[in-house]
């Protein structure tokens, strides 16, 4: 576990900020097919215990005092319960998912439905293959997008002509971490915490002049998923299994809250994969 230096003189200091998330329940979770190294669909998973889990993951966002907002599981859509993967929401608009492999494919027009009807009518079908906010993480003043397994180029391009802030492209080499928020997420709205080896050597540079007072997390870490993780400014949803990260959290004041998705695990996702942020500004 490396720690790099300390984030900023007030670190003891951390302030939640009330956010809104929209979460599918996985009433028809399964692991029927195989699209990322984490997924055996001889092994399968049960959706009784991934429902348990995933209620106590909703509970910790209430606890915290945030709002949650739900869309209905559609049956045959096992993976629909990654509402990250749906679309991406910034300054109220939305910018629609458009699926790698033709298993989740009817995922995008269903939360691009859900969100039009919910509030958000400015809503962007995009023409570039993306899976939404598991590759696009939003911070103040910049976008970070990943690219290598799943999100094409061209749909950083797209996404930042319609949302109108910069995006910085950043291009994911393992493929146990074939979206971005397996390997990083936003701590606050300038600074992150992430695996640098899942990262090629041009992006963790990149990354490196970007956030010089970044959390840095060991492979044992993002080996349990723990780098999808979800932070309101101070407190941290995250996976139990990442001790060594919890532990670095702790020492930086911030106030991890560990979770149990060992079940959605068996499909590559975490807390984050299953939490899309609706952000109106
Ligand atoms: N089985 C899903 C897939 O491979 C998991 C998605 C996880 N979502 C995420 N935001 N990383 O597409």
């Amino acid at each position: 576990m490396t720690v790099s230096p300390a984030m900023e003189p007030t670190s003891a200091i951390r302030t939640a900020q009330r956010r809104h998330y929209l979460m599918c329940r996985p009433e028809h979770f399964a692991v029927t097919y195989k699209i990322n190294p984490w997924m055996d669909p001889e092994a399968g998973a049960d959706a009784g215990l991934a429902v348990a889990q995933w209620e106590a993951l909703r509970a910790a966002y209430v606890a915290l005092g945030h709002q949650v907002s739900m869309i209905d599981p559609i049956p045959g859509l096992p993976d629909m319960v990654f509402a990250a993967n749906g679309a991406l929401v910034v300054g109220g608009r939305v910018y629609g998912a458009s699926f790698t492999h033709a298993e989740r494919k009817a995922e995008g027009p269903a939360y691009a439905a859900w969100l039009r009807d919910n509030g958000f009518p400015e809503v962007l079908e995009p023409v570039h293959t993306n899976e939404g906010e598991g590759d696009f993480l939003t911070l103040d003043g910049v976008i970070l997008a990943g690219t290598g397994f799943r999100t094409d180029m061209a749909a950083h391009q797209e996404a930042q002509e319609f949302l109108g802030r910069p995006v910085v492209t950043l291009r994911l080499v393992d493929p146990r971490f074939y979206h971005l928020d397996t390997a990083l997420f936003p701590l606050s709205g300038d600074n992150v915490a992430y695996y640098p080896g899942a990262f090629s050597p041009g992006s963790r540079a990149v990354l490196e002049s970007l956030f010089p007072n970044a959390l840095i997390a060991a492979e044992e870490d993002a080996a349990v998923l723990g780098l999808n993780a979800v932070c309101d400014g101070r407190n941290v949803v995250i996976n139990a299994e990442a001790e060594g990260l919890i532990k670095t959290l702790d020492a930086n004041g911030f106030s991890p809250v560990p979770v149990d998705l060992s079940e959605l695990r068996k499909a590559g996702g975490g807390p984050k994969c299953c939490t899309l942020e609706l952000r109106t500004a």
